[in-house]
């Protein structure tokens, strides 16, 4: 198991040299055809259909929101260009980066503020969020991390406030050891046992649990109320359809059909999950 601290070092230098290739054309396109671009992502893409479920984008015109592991920005750059106050946090210095770009050239009505750094050293001068979020976040993180930072998140938190984390679910053991067995581009198939060590010795991803019943327990310790929400029960197949066009059309049913299978399937086959903690104890 390692440590937090190889945990973040090891996360740093994965992200600064995949975000040191990105520019913000790409990110400019989407803002300039951002309803079009929303209603496509929150349809298709899991990370997007999770994040906005809700009618999260409804909640966001003058919300105040600190997004943690911002990222490539796209999130935090479509945010602000809703109408909300975006602060924004991740270790990489290539964040700060595209932020100061996307200030420069977007039409936001507020600025995003970005805090360089982990997380867990910054001091934040803000409070009151209206939504601390994170996509694809939480599982860059080991269990000791995770705590230290709901410790963190809740004293940032209004009071009606909400946790957002958008992060893969792992509630099958089976169909977790048949994931890894299956290779992608850039990651061998944990058959290949030499290849697949090496891989793993520089994946930016510790060992932990994330299960839907970890977060819940570990939300539970903080809040009074947690709301997992599993999805990908169908869409899990969108690799039996390889085309981009059909993948898609492929992805926007199943997440509509999969809405019909039986809970206890929806848990155990869901590939992601929309994590929600709101009314935090120690606020109450
Ligand atoms: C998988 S990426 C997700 C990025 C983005 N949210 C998205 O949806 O594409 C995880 C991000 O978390 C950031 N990260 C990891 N550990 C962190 C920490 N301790 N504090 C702040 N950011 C961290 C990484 O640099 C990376 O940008």
């Amino acid at each position: 198991m390692v440590s937090s601290e190889h945990n973040t070092i090891q996360n740093r230098a994965h992200y600064d040299a995949l975000y040191s290739k990105l520019s913000i054309d790409g990110l400019l396109r989407k803002l300039e055809r951002l309803d079009a671009f929303l209603a496509d992502a929150t349809a298709t893409d899991t990370s997007w259909v999770c994040m906005y479920q809700d009618h999260f984008k409804d909640r966001l015109q003058g919300a105040k929101v600190l997004e943690l592991g911002c990222g490539d920005c796209t999130n935090a750059a479509v945010m602000a260009a809703l109408g909300a106050q975006v602060y924004a946090n991740d270790i990489s210095d290539q964040s700060g980066v595209l932020i100061k770009a996307l200030n420069a050239q977007a039409d936001f009505d507020y600025p995003i503020q970005y805090y360089q750094g982990d997380f867990l050293n910054l001091t934040i001068d803000e409070t009151d969020f209206d939504f601390v979020i994170g996509k694809a976040f939480v599982h860059h993180l080991t269990h000791e991390q995770e705590l230290a930072f709901l410790d963190k998140i809740v004293r940032l938190l209004h009071p009606e406030g909400e946790v957002r984390y958008v992060e893969p679910a792992i509630n099958s053991a089976f169909l977790d050891a048949l994931r890894w067995m299956v290779p992608v581009p850039g990651r061998p198939s944990s058959l290949q046992v030499s290849r697949f060590r090496a891989w793993k010795a520089l994946d930016p991803h510790p060992d932990r649990d994330n299960s839907g019943a970890h977060y819940k327990r570990v939300g539970q310790q903080y809040f009074k109320d947690v709301l997992i929400v599993p999805i990908g029960a169908l869409e899990r197949f969108n690799r039996l359809f390889p085309k981009a066009k059909w993948n898609r059309a492929f992805r926007r049913k199943a997440y509509h059909w999969e809405r019909f299978l039986p809970s206890f399937l929806r848990y155990r086959w869901a590939r992601t999950q929309t994590i929600v903690y709101r009314y935090p104890k120690s606020q109450l």
